[in-house]
């Protein structure tokens, strides 16, 4: 894909799905990488696919909710390549259960590492970014960030935080004349370890939650999505939708307003048990 070579892309949570994806198709179009993840082993995967294929990369094992390393972070990926083009905010994880059910410690660590992860990636890179001279910053929000359905109540509140923050900063950027465009992508169902690697509360059952998602709900292949990130960035389009489940969605809640929400409640009502 055109446009990135020679880039310094970041991307976070790159030893699986989306972000891995991304991450080999970057280098692929000739960007030089630097990678991240808690998962070492998965981002050893990452960086040897990297390898074969000729890329510079640099692959470092860094946890976005903590701070004072990210910060040291990205100090070092500015020290290692010169520079820094675009990051990638892509790690995230996801939790399912209702309100009611749910402990104050599970919806504040979705809240810490999908939305707060996301804010000490921009921050801490932004600098570095804007001295480019030619910055992009790409959040990974989801079309949970457009609608909000039972049982993501977390997961909702931080992806819909993802995108007022990035639509705010890309305004920001405009407003100030910083030469860094900012990019919200909202996918749909993507084929990834999302689901497998997620959490719940209490009495719901993981497994058959992982294998409906599997099953019924990720369309798109980490691949496909990738493509279709990378073009929006290319094109630096403020809003990416990956997906026609994506397309679909967020049709229904441009056409209804607040409306969709009886339509969730009534298709959740007759598809789950409760
Ligand atoms: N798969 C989907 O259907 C879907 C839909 C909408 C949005 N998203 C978003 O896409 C992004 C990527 O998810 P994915 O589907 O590729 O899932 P995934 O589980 O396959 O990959 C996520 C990666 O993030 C890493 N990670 C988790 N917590 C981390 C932390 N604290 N610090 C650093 N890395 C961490 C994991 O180890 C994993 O490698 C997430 O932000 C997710 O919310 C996914």
């Amino acid at each position: 894909m055109k446009g990135f070579a020679g880039k310094v892309a970041v991307v976070t949570g790159a030893g699986s799905g989306i972000g891995q994806a991304l991450a080999i198709e970057l280098g692929r179009s000739g960007a030089k990488l630097a990678i991240s993840d808690v998962d070492t082993e998965g981002l050893a995967a990452t960086e040897e696919r990297l390898n074969a294929l000729g890329a510079p990369v640099k692959a470092d094992r860094l946890d976005v909710t903590e701070r004072e390393a990210f910060q040291a972070y990205a100090d070092a990926v500015k020290e290692h390549y010169g520079v820094v083009n675009q990051i990638y905010n892509n790690a995230g994880i996801a939790f399912t259960g209702n309100v009611e059910v749910s402990e104050f410690k599970d919806l504040e660590r979705v809240m810490d590492v999908d939305y707060w992860g996301v804010v000490n990636g921009t921050k801490v890179f932004l600098p570095h970014v804007i001295a480019s001279g030619d910055g992009h910053i790409i959040n990974i929000s989801s079309v949970f960030g457009l609608l909000a359905v039972p049982g993501q109540a977390a997961y909702n509140a931080a992806k819909f935080a993802v995108r007022g923050f990035t639509e705010a900063l890309r305004q920001e950027m405009l407003v100030s004349g910083h030469p860094v465009k900012v990019t919200c992508v909202h996918p749909g169902g993507v084929k990834t370890a999302i689901a497998r690697n997620a959490t719940a509360a209490e009495g719901l059952d993981r497994d058959e939650l992982a294998k409906t998602f599997d099953k019924r709900l990720a369309s798109t292949s980490p691949q496909k999505a990738a493509r279709i990130i990378l073009d929006g960035v290319r094109k630096n389009k403020a809003r990416v939708l990956v997906g026609n489940d994506a397309r679909a969605l967020d049709v229904l809640t441009r056409a209804t307003g607040a409306g969709y929400q009886r339509v969730v409640a009534a298709v959740t009502s007759r598809t789950m048990p409760h």
